[in-house]
């Protein structure tokens, strides 16, 4: 029998499109994290390209096993679930999915912190529950007196201060170095930050090394006023000390979109009226998962036709020296 030339694609996770697109032109290789190994023995040394969905953590060892490896495409600006390290001393290319959720991802995070401070999923159950026949929904904290710190000033952190900035609302920002083009004050000091302010929200790349960036001293420099937003990654706070500061009111409340372990979600925060949750949701909407998709593949493409990667993460060296 001929040997088949195609290039093989190995797709981790749901992502029809990447057989939608390469069905023709390569062998595409469904898998997930159950079928991985079995995979990986079988085919793990003819793949070419692998798509990845982020749920599998893709780390040295694994990259050991695709030994004809060139680039791994991830679906989202997140690339914490790959090693990018282990990848470009490998010669190996990671690309992700930028901009083209910045402004999904801006728009929950208000939705997020609206309903939060406002209570509206309280409110919600208040009428399903009947309970606005028995009286009125009680007043509910307001964002009015309010000071909002951004943990965070990239691409996400800029569109939500646009945003914000609308709300006549002052802000202020932590991050690894101070903005050139953002006027809002900067706090090289996170516990500063979080004692100046009533409104914390999280928005830096997940990872080693922001692993439980707010921890118990953040949030108590937040205080007893203080909400916490959090669309970035679970694994930036330590979730522990996040319920324990909302069960004994060191903080008012949190809005969640991630979670350290998702899809599970500590029991004790699903029995508290202080948290709004949502299910990692910050660019799930068809029109933007529709954009992150077709870079996706537009990075896949411009690989398999020699052109490089179009959004090459910062630790691919690219152009290659
Ligand atoms: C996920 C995200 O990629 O872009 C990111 O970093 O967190 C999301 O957009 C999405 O949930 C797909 O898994």
């Amino acid at each position: 029998m001929p040997q088949d030339k195609k290039p093989a694609i190995l797709v981790l996770g749901k992502l029809p499109e990447v057989a939608q697109r390469f069905a023709d032109s390569c062998t595409v290789l469904a898998t997930n994290r159950n079928t991985l190994t079995d995979t990986l023995h079988e085919q793990g040394p003819q793949v070419r390209l692998l798509a990845t969905r982020g749920g599998v953590t893709i780390d040295d060892a694994l990259l050991a096993r695709l030994p004809q490896l060139e680039i791994i495409a991830g679906y989202g600006v997140g690339y914490d679930s790959i090693d990018a390290v282990a990848a470009a001393r490998r010669g190996i290319v990671v690309t992700n999915t930028p901009d083209v959720l910045n402004e999904e991802v801006a728009d929950l995070t208000v939705g997020l912190l609206l309903a939060t401070v406002r209570r509206l999923p309280q409110a919600d159950r208040y009428i399903r529950s009947g309970q606005w026949l028995q009286g009125a929904f009680p007043l509910a904290p307001s964002l009015r007196d309010r000071r909002i710190g951004l943990v965070g000033m990239g691409r996400i952190g800029k569109a939500i201060a646009r945003r914000l900035a609308a709300f006549d609302l002052p802000l202020a920002y932590h991050s690894r170095q101070p903005q050139a083009d953002v006027p809002y004050p900067y706090y090289a000091d996170l516990l500063a930050l979080a004692a100046a302010v009533e409104v914390l929200i999280v928005v830096v790349p997940g990872g080693s090394a922001t692993q439980h960036l707010i921890n118990a001293a953040v949030l108590a420099a937040l205080g007893p006023q203080g909400i916490l937003i959090n669309v970035a990654r679970g694994s930036v706070v330590d979730e522990t000390a996040l319920v324990d500061a909302l069960v004994n009111g060191h903080i008012q409340a949190a809005g969640l979109d991630v979670f350290a372990r998702e899809p599970h979600v500590p029991a004790a925060l699903l029995t508290l009226d202080n948290v709004v949750l949502t299910p990692h949701i910050g660019s799930g909407t068809d029109y933007t998962r529709a954009r992150m998709s077709d870079l996706l593949l537009d990075n896949l493409a411009s690989w398999l036709a020699g052109k490089g990667p179009l959004t090459p993460v910062a630790e691919t060296p690219w152009p290659r020296g």
